[in-house]
């Protein structure tokens, strides 16, 4: 079964812990949180600190997702702050093999994400060492983009390459997921689904997020 990673970006920063209880109290498992540095991506958003303080907040895992170059130089120190997930973008890492070792010997789950134009075709050396792979479905940097229609068949195109590998490689997709095409979504071959303004964004956040899983669920 699919599940559904809300992502803090769309949250209200100021009641921070207790949007995170909200969530806890509706069942969710995973926090998507987006770590942008304005360079990489031109928005700004959290850092260490906050990704430590969440840690000590919430059992929920943390799904760190960093928009940032040169992430070689800062994994460890999100490691140190409780990342569970740590996702880095194959657009900023030249020695992505031995990060995603690095990431693993350290006891978190690594995982590479893709931009919107890059190919899956780039992670076939490299899909054995990943515990995800987050396809984005929107240009990374903001929430509440519209939907790249042709992520789905990207989806589709990875499910496949994780197949020919025998590999039980995770899909995660992110950007522009909401109420009407969740579903699509998994029957792609999505795992986990980000969702930051169809969630947060909506007038009753817990209402939003059980009604996306009830709508991610296949019978
Ligand atoms: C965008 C972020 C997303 C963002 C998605 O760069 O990586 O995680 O929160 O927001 P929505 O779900 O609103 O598209
Ligand atoms: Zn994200």
């Amino acid at each position: 079964m699919a599940v559904i990673a809300p992502s803090i970006l769309s949250a209200d920063f100021m009641n921070l812990g207790e949007e995170v209880r909200r969530m806890e109290k509706v069942g969710a498992q995973i926090l998507h949180v987006d770590v942008m540095d304005g360079n990489f991506v031109p928005n700004l958003t959290i850092g260490v600190p906050v990704v430590e303080k969440l840690s000590q907040w919430t059992e929920l895992s943390l799904d760190v997702h960093l928009m940032i170059a040169n992430p070689e130089q800062t994994v460890d120190l999100y490691i140190d702050a409780g990342a569970n997930y740590l996702s880095v973008h194959f657009e900023t890492v030249l020695h992505l093999d031995r990060l995603l070792d690095r990431i693993r010997e350290r006891g978190v789950q690594p995982g590479v994400v893709l931009n919107p134009h890059t190919p899956v075709s780039a992670l076939e050396e490299v899909l054995p060492k990943c515990h995800h792979v987050l396809l984005m479905s929107v240009n990374p940097g903001f929430g509440g983009q519209q939907f790249i229609s042709s992520s789905f068949q990207k989806v589709r195109k990875l499910k496949s390459l994780i197949d020919s590998q025998d590999l039980s490689v995770k899909i995660e997709i992110d950007g522009g997921i909401g109420l009407g095409n969740v579903r699509e979504a998994v029957e792609s071959g999505v795992d986990i689904v980000v969702a930051g303004s169809a969630i947060f964004g909506s007038e009753d956040p817990e209402e939003a997020f059980l009604q996306m899983e009830k709508n991610a669920s296949i019978n």
